[in-house]
């Protein structure tokens, strides 16, 4: 099976590539396809003609979506349709990697694909464009929506949270959205093993289990045996931030197991990338 990687580059592209040993795989950066531009999107898909598409690539700024709207909507909404449309000309199935932040975070419970989308910033509003465009230019497609990303290949909130700490012993986080942690490795195999048993329809995959961002800080530092800095809660208010964020966003992880799937708990996957940290001497 041929499989055309677009995000190739980005944080979860970068792990599909190294877990997905088993197809033939197309990397594809955006020098390759700029999917803002129908004419690029064209000649790649028809140059490399895949069975399956995995788009990875989007603009994911959250807060810098909110100053300019036109870059995310640009890429995430009219570039993923771009790719919906040559994806279909060419035979070709489409794998989407979609949010949590399409929900408003009103819910009692984890979220299930059925239920309705209310995104409250433009990235969110953005990707549920994208998810439009694909429900209605393409019939064979799979959208995994997944949250709180965190991988080695780029800088995420683990690896920020250590940063910090290595200048300050002191630190604040939010402490009132709930979300689940999601690695970017687990997330790699899972999109694989889905393309592998030929998924449709709307799935939630993420790690399993809950936190906020202060108890996922808390347990990075616990982990990375950083115990001596000391860690704060603050609201959403307090951080101030240009894009407002769901206060609960947990998926529930009910599609997946239907399908007799699961991913391990946040913590566990938490440890397997400090681990790939130490591994690559990023982390003493
Ligand atoms: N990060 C999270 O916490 C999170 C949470 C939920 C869902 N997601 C979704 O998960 C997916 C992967 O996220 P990620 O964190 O791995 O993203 P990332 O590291 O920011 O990588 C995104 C990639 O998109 C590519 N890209 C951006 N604009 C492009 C364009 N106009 N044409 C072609 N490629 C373009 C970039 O390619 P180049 O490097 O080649 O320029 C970049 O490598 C995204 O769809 C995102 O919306 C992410």
């Amino acid at each position: 099976m041929r499989v055309l990687i677009i995000g190739a580059r980005g944080m979860l592209g970068t792990d599909l590539l190294k877990e997905w040993t088993t197809d033939e795989l197309i990397p594809a950066s955006s020098r390759d396809a700029d999917i803002r531009v129908p004419e690029q999107v064209h000649s790649l898909l028809a140059r490399t003609r895949p069975d399956w598409t995995v788009l990875t690539a989007a603009y994911t700024d959250v807060d810098g979506s909110e100053g300019h709207p036109e870059n995310a909507f640009a890429v995430n909404a009219r570039g993923t349709e771009n790719v919906a449309r040559a994806v279909k000309e060419v035979g070709s199935r489409l794998f989407f990697v979609s949010t949590d932040y399409l929900f408003d975070g009103t819910s009692a419970r984890p979220y299930e694909p059925g239920d309705p989308i209310a995104p409250l910033n433009v990235y969110g509003q953005s990707k549920a464009a994208g998810e439009k465009a694909i429900r209605e230019h393409h019939s064979e497609w799979c959208i995994a929506r997944t949250s709180w990303l965190f991988g080695a290949a780029r800088a995420c909130f683990p690896e920020k949270i250590l940063r910090a700490c290595e200048t300050r012993s002191e630190l604040t986080v939010v402490a009132d959205q709930l979300g689940s942690p999601t690695f970017t490795r687990d997330l790699a195999r899972m999109i694989r093993d889905l393309v592998r048993m030929d998924a449709r329809g709307t799935l939630h995959v993420t790690n399993e289990g809950s936190c906020s961002w202060f108890e996922f800080a808390q347990e990075t530092l616990r982990q990375a045996g950083r115990d001596s800095v000391r860690v704060s809660p603050i609201t959403t208010a307090e951080a101030r931030r240009p894009a407002r964020r769901p206060p609960y966003s947990v998926l529930s992880p009910a599609s997946l197991n239907t399908l007799g799937l699961r991913m391990r708990p946040w913590r566990d996957a938490l440890s397997a990338y400090l681990k790939e940290l130490r591994e690559m001497g990023d982390l003493r």
